[in-house]
């Protein structure tokens, strides 16, 4: 059906294909045919996640364009206070369901061949352009945002393969890493010694954030806060760590202006995989919230947006006073 609408796109006279109302029904078309499709089982789940792991066998880039071929709607009906117990209940009922089993931050653990992707962590592994120029562009975006002062004090969280954090540590800041995974702290050691770097780099959940002593006038969160099992205690956790005047930047997180829920599970085919196949967390959080979150423990946040790519995408915070004043510098 696609490649006949092709076909008879190409057999109109240029100035008919390329008039507002032909490229507004082409549009239009092309969306309707890459629709993703709607399941709503376990068996039409799986099913799905084996044409995945095919398409992983072919190639990273193969794999990424498979999980944009479905997504999930379920049938559950949320409480209605997003802060609430019930609230949170529902989340991780509907986890179980998923997963098959109940979430606990061990599920984050993933084993790899250590030395291999040493040499050749995420993204460089996927061996596709897209993916690791994206990447790139996200940890550049983020470098550029935090625009830190020589020598500041830099806590990050989940930074898994630690790209960002070992172009910050590179650029003389100190930076402490705190990841769920031991093989992921043992990656980024590695990879800092080989650059004669300094992290100081420990395995550790979330909930750390109450128990560290030294104050950052950075603490980044890229592409980690939504594994949180518990968000709105780490948002709590920020006050004490943060220096005055500091910064939290949670970049590539799913934070989106139009979400049907203030916040929960995305049941898009990328997050579906993860939790099924892997037993990641992956939250998603309507804009509004987050801000309205973010503010009850008295930080305000702007967006720092990037055209090229959703690793670029950035909510910065400050606290709620000095926002105020600042709001122009990234
Ligand atoms: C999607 S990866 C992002 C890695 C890295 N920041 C990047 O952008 O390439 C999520 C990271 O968060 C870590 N993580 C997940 N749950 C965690 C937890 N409860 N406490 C600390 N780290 C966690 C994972 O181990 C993983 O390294």
């Amino acid at each position: 059906m696609e490649r006949g609408a092709r076909r008879a796109w190409s057999l109109l006279p240029e100035p008919v294909a390329s008039s507002r109302v032909a490229v507004r029904a082409r549009r239009s078309a092309s969306s309707l045919l890459h629709r993703p499709r709607v399941l709503r089982t376990l068996a039409e789940l799986d099913e799905m996640l084996e044409r995945l792991d095919r398409a992983g066998a072919v190639s990273d880039d193969e794999l990424r364009l498979g999980f944009t071929t479905f997504r999930m709607e379920v049938d559950v009906q949320m409480p209605l206070d997003p802060y609430s117990p019930e609230y949170r209940q529902a989340v991780f009922d509907l986890y179980e369901w998923l997963h098959g089993g109940p979430y606990t931050p061990k599920n984050e653990l993933i084993p790899f061949d250590l030395e291999r992707l040493s040499d050749s962590p995420f993204p460089y592994s996927t061996h596709s352009g897209p993916t690791v120029g994206n990447h790139l562009i996200g940890v550049g975006h983020v470098i550029r945002t935090l625009d830190l002062a020589p020598n500041s004090r830099v806590l990050e969280f989940g930074p898994g393969w630690g790209n960002t954090t070992l172009a910050l540590a590179q650029m003389g800041h100190q930076v402490t890493a705190i990841d769920i995974g031991p093989n992921f702290v043992d990656l980024i050691r590695t990879r800092a010694r080989r650059v004669n770097a300094s992290v100081e780099a420990m395995v550790g959940d979330f909930s750390m954030i109450h128990d560290l002593e030294d104050v950052y006038d950075a603490v980044l969160f890229f592409e980690s806060f939504h594994h949180s099992a518990d968000h709105l205690d780490v948002l709590a956790g920020l006050e004490r760590v943060v220096a005055p005047g500091g910064r939290v930047l949670f970049a590539a997180e799913p934070i989106y202006k139009s979400m049907a829920f203030p916040w929960g599970l995305r049941l898009d085919g990328e997050s579906l995989w993860a939790i099924r196949r892997n037993g990641w967390l992956e939250l998603g959080f309507r804009k509004s919230y987050f801000l309205e979150a973010l503010q009850r423990f008295g930080w305000q946040a702007h967006r720092v947006a990037c055209a090229e790519t959703k690793w670029g995408e950035i909510f910065v915070a400050r606290r709620a006073e000095q926002g105020k004043s600042s709001r122009g510098r990234g």
